[in-house]
């Protein structure tokens, strides 16, 4: 078999990439390990897949070489992805600010997808196993379970580690060191963190109860909710603050955001000194976290009763709440792979391997990380895409 273009990885990357050089008149063919195309969308955004950010830029990633993402997210921006799926007719919603999602479900993204290889005449072969790779000529020769097959350009697609049971592997990684490139570090990221023993019990009391903070971690400063679980802290502001996140970290949360607490401490001590701290908490904060903190401070006397310091260390416990958590749920829940394909040596423009025009690499499997919100997304898009026209 020979086609000009074989894609390896039927994700958000790989399959915008394969239409986009279908539509430019190439032979295209798409293969993947798993079962179905597009795992990871479907589960995304909660099934409704947060598929782009208006807001998105370079200033949105993580990498080594931060320059990288630049010119790919400049050619193909958030509005040209919102076009393609206004022309499918996927009705999608503006959940938070930017951030926009299917109105009804993910599945809507992946038809659009395969909708469009469909038209652009790529082909997609699920269940196929990559087993060598090797340069043949100006081309590259692939060993696969269809059999052997040749093609002018290898595109890679095959994302980050994150969720090993959607079909995520390192296969990218052992690729790139293959043919001489270097592997940053690896990590997860966009990942609920966990907690040691004392604290996991108190979280675990309250799980379910959610909270708009601001957290901090390594100068990542996010106000997003929180989110008590099971099995220690999660929801937008902690996923955010886990990609700056290193072992043995402290992260700070502020459980009043914008407020000033000690000035409006003071403030209520004066204005309504028969007031239970509890009350004044329970004002600010979801009931059952207040009653919390006032069991672990173990102080709800009335307002009048409590001096300065009392006050100020209030503040202090709800402005600037130091927690060094245990570690994090790791893989098997982290959206997001830090790390990846050192970028330094491909092109930004075309994803070409330096020396090796006929190898590209798109998509998370790259050192391009996004933050929580539909930046992923858009960088497989945009990444894709510029992969695309050129090939
Ligand atoms: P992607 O992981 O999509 O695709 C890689 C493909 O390669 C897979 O189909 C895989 O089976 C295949 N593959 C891997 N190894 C292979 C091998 N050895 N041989 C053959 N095929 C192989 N982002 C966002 O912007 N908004 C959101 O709402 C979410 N939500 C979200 C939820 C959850 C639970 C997760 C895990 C992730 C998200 N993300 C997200 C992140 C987003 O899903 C991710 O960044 C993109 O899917 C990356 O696109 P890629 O195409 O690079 O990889």
């Amino acid at each position: 078999m020979r086609y000009d273009v074989v894609v390896i990885g039927a994700g958000a990357a790989g399959l915008m990439c394969a239409l986009t050089a279908g539509y430019a008149g190439r032979r295209v063919l798409v293969v993947d390990h798993a079962n179905k195309a597009g795992k990871k969308i479907l589960m995304s955004g909660g099934g409704r897949c947060n598929f782009t950010n208006l807001n998105s830029t370079p200033a949105n990633f993580f990498s080594d070489n931060p320059a990288f993402c630049i010119s790919a997210l400049k050619r193909y921006r958030p509005e040209h992805f919102v076009e393609l799926v206004e022309r499918h007719g996927v009705e999608h919603v503006e959940k938070a600010p930017g951030q926009l999602f299917c109105a009804d479900s993910s599945k809507e993204i992946v038809r659009l997808l395969l909708t469009e290889c469909d038209w652009a005449g790529v082909e997609v072969r699920l269940k196929t196993r990559v087993e060598a790779v090797a340069r043949h000529g100006e081309g590259m020769r692939l060993a696969t379970s269809l059999g052997p097959i040749e093609c002018g350009a290898l595109v890679v697609a095959t994302g980050g580690l994150s969720i090993p049971t959607l079909g995520a592997t390192g296969f990218g990684y052992d690729l790139a060191r293959q043919f001489g490139l270097d592997v940053t570090d690896t990590r997860p990221a966009l990942v609920p963190f966990t907690l040691t023993s004392h604290w996991k019990d108190r979280a675990a009391a309250l799980a379910g109860v959610s909270v708009e903070v601001e957290a901090s971690c390594r100068g990542g400063r996010y106000r997003e909710p929180l989110l008590f679980t099971h099995r220690g802290l999660s929801g937008p502001a902690m996923l955010q603050v886990s990609s700056h996140w290193q072992p043995g970290d402290e992260i700070v949360i502020d459980l009043l955001p914008g407020e000033e607490a000690f000035a409006a401490l003071r403030a209520a001590r004066d204005a309504t000194p028969r007031r239970r701290l509890s009350t004044w908490l329970g004002e600010r904060l979801p009931k059952r976290l207040a009653q919390a903190l006032v069991e672990w401070q173990g102080d709800d006397g009335v307002l009048a009763e409590q001096s300065n310091a009392r006050l100020e260390a209030w503040a202090e416990a709800l402005q600037r709440w130091r927690l060094k958590p245990a570690g994090t749920e790791g893989w098997r829940t982290a959206e997001v792979t830090l790390g990846g394909v050192d970028t330094r040596a491909v092109s930004s423009r075309d994803f070409a391997v330096a020396g090796l025009p006929q190898l590209r690499f798109i998509g998370e499997v790259l050192d391009v990380t996004g933050e929580l919100g539909g930046h992923n997304f858009q960088w497989a898009w945009a990444s894709g895409v510029a992969c695309g026209l050129s090939l």
